[in-house]
């Protein structure tokens, strides 16, 4: 040990080796436990943010042991959950009412991804959180015909308004999602595409679940209050997506419509009758129009480093599924 070392005050010494906590809420969620598991391998301790009835046992498997219960809508749950002991130095935001996942536990939509978000904000300044990283969505400050994009503009707008110190990490379309529909079709030779033939920018979970990690861990203070686009290097089409699969699995991998092409035309005419497939049917709108494309990735870059190719998440998808079996090293 140096001299220097020696002589370091105890109170120093403690700070240093102390594990740095980190704040997960909506840690149940398919990219919440992927941040969790991100957090743990940079060896940060976490506390994970659950409802009464979420499902812990894949945080339980990750080695999880902090729980904190509590509910994006009920105010006093957030104060006890933001002001728990230790501190945490950094609180992520990955919780969604708008997701197949919460609508399985009864998710109460757009109540959890407004007045909700509002109530964490709150509740963060009032615990003197130090940054909030907010997972948010690609173009939401455009996407004003999509409730679900819309209220993730809302909650960066009142992260700013209440001078909460905040990251929003504007996500690209999720690869893998909730009920990943990809790799079983892609097991029989198909990539599913949402909206044939339209170019849209991805993100592969574990990419964006290792930025949400660097961001409470390692991002300056001085680069906080930003939204930042997080994708990969350039929009890609359903063919494109199939050709990159083909090459990672080697053998053909060809795009079908993940949606039956009539159903496809007549849905916008049954979102009119049927409140619940509004939003869906609005986000594949946004995403015809050519709207769900990052427009700027150099301050994934600045912050982040070069963004992923589509060839590289692809690869590392296709290992991660099982869909190719490791390369000895
Ligand atoms: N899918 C995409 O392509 C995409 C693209 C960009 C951004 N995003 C964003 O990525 C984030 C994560 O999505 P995901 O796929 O991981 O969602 P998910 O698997 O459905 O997880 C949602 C999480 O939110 C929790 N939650 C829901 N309502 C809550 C409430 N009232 N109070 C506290 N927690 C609540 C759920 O808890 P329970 O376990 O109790 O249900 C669950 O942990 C979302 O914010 C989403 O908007 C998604």
């Amino acid at each position: 040990m140096s001299q220097d070392a020696e002589n370091e005050p105890a109170a120093a010494k403690k700070k240093f080796t102390e594990t740095r906590i980190v704040t997960v809420v909506g840690a149940s969620g398919a990219l919440g436990s992927a941040i969790v598991r991100a957090l743990l391998e940079r060896g940060a301790g976490v506390r994970a943010v659950v409802r009464a009835t979420s499902n812990r046992t894949k945080l339980e498997s990750l080695g999880v042991t902090d729980y904190v219960v509590a509910d994006l809508n009920d105010r006093t749950s957030l104060q006890r959950a933001l002001t728990a002991e230790p501190r945490a130095e950094a609180v992520i935001a990955s919780a969604a009412g708008f997701t197949a996942h919460s609508a399985r536990t009864k998710g109460d939509n757009s109540r959890t991804d407004t007045k909700g978000y509002q109530n964490l904000v709150d509740a963060a300044k009032n615990a003197g959180v130090p940054r909030v990283i907010l997972i948010s969505i690609l173009e939401c400050d455009k996407a004003t015909g999509v409730p679900h994009f819309h209220q993730k503009l809302l909650t960066e707008e009142y992260l700013a308004k209440k001078r909460q110190p905040y990251l929003a990490l504007r996500a690209g379309a999720f690869l893998d999602r909730t009920r990943d529909i990809v790799a079983p079709k892609v097991r029989k030779g198909v990539f599913p595409e949402w909206v044939p033939g339209v170019a849209l920018s991805m993100i592969y979970t574990p990419d964006l679940a290792g930025y949400a990690a660097q961001a409470a861990l390692d991002v300056p203070a001085s680069a906080l209050n930003q939204s930042v686009d997080v994708c990969w290097n350039v929009p890609v089409t359903g063919p494109q997506l199939a050709a990159a699969f083909t090459r990672a699995l080697g053998r053909p991998v060809v795009a079908k419509p993940a949606i039956p092409p009539l159903l496809f035309a007549v849905l916008p005419l049954l979102a009119r009758f049927v409140p619940s497939l509004r939003d869906s049917n609005a986000v594949l709108a946004w995403i015809r129009k050519g709207g769900y494309v990052s427009r700027d990735t150099r301050k994934q870059k600045d912050l982040f480093g070069e963004p992923p190719t589509i060839d590289d998440a692809v690869a590392r998808y296709c290992r991660d599924k099982g869909l190719v079996k490791p390369t000895a090293a």
